[in-house]
């Protein structure tokens, strides 16, 4: 199939949409759609990504880009010669084929977003998100979680400081630091882990729930900690592991493909 396309920057990725449903164009009704492609005469090969309702895009790399001499700002009305990767598909089915369902979809769409709407999040989604982050697994069942939650500006701007890392801040309608007890659960890096768990739990939470969010570190040697600490009145047997910064925002970033083979070791190294 022939076609012309817009290759556009979009967030962090150069993409190009399709002008065609190619689920229905090349019949191909559920999976992972592989095809091969041609730009400017060279050759090369693709996975097709989802926007939902039909629409699907490519995403040119640095490399491709390179090869194909369009600079990352992308290259208006370029002619397109796209078709089905059959062998690739049946690649992947006899090797790597995954199940699809509604948690599946929000582990791998949730992306880290960092400027947010001025909406006001609603209390059900608030209690929501705090369920998901309470629902973590904990080493020994310990459940040293606690977190504490903040829709005040003047606070957040106020540990922001220097940190150029946690600017989004400025614009989260909340945030939530998730802290651990260090009495409760006595080993330093169980409270790491429980923690992060519960950190990842929430923020899959905020995916769901229509919101954006991002993981902000905290690192129990910087200022942040300490201004965390202060601004929050923590005891000091309580441990900020991460504070989530979320609302609602128009950044829609799509994540690539993220099955990195060679980072799976079946049996040994
Ligand atoms: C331990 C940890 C600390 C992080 N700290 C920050 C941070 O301080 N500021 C920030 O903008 N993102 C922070 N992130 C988010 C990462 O930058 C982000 O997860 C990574 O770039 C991958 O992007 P993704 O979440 O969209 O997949 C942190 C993530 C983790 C797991």
């Amino acid at each position: 199939m022939e076609c012309i396309v817009d290759i556009k920057k979009e967030g962090k990725f150069t993409i190009a949409i399709l002008p065609f449903n190619p689920r229905t164009e090349f019949d191909i009704p559920k999976g992972t759609i592989y095809v091969k492609c041609i730009v400017e005469n060279i050759e090369f090969k693709s996975k097709l990504m989802s926007k939902g309702d039909g629409c699907y895009f490519i995403i040119f790399n640095k490399q491709l880009l390179k090869n194909l001499g369009i600079s990352k700002e992308g290259r208006l009305n370029v002619n397109l010669s796209i078709e089905p990767d059959i062998v690739a598909a049946i690649i992947e089915l006899e090797n790597y084929e995954m199940l699809e369902n509604e948690v599946l979809k929000a582990i791998s769409e949730r992306a880290s977003i960092r400027r947010f709407d001025s909406k006001e999040i609603s209390d059900i989604q608030m209690n929501t998100v705090l369920n998901a982050g309470l629902c973590a697994p904990s080493a020994s069942n310990k459940r040293p979680f606690h977190f504490i939650v903040s829709k005040d500006r003047e606070k957040m701007i106020s540990i922001i400081g220097t940190n150029p890392y946690i600017k989004m801040l400025n614009s989260a309608a909340a945030c939530i630091i998730v802290c651990g007890d260090t009495v409760v659960q006595g080993t330093a890096e169980w409270v790491l882990a429980d923690c992060s768990a519960a950190t990842q739990n929430i923020l899959l939470a905020i995916h769901a729930v229509g919101l954006k969010g991002v993981w902000c570190g905290v690192r129990q040697s910087s200022d942040f900690y300490k201004d965390i600490v202060k601004t929050f009145d923590i005891p000091s047997y309580i441990r900020p592991v991460s504070l989530i910064a979320f609302g609602y925002s128009d950044d829609n970033k799509i994540q690539p493909n993220r099955f990195e083979k060679d980072k799976i070791h079946f049996e040994s190294w």
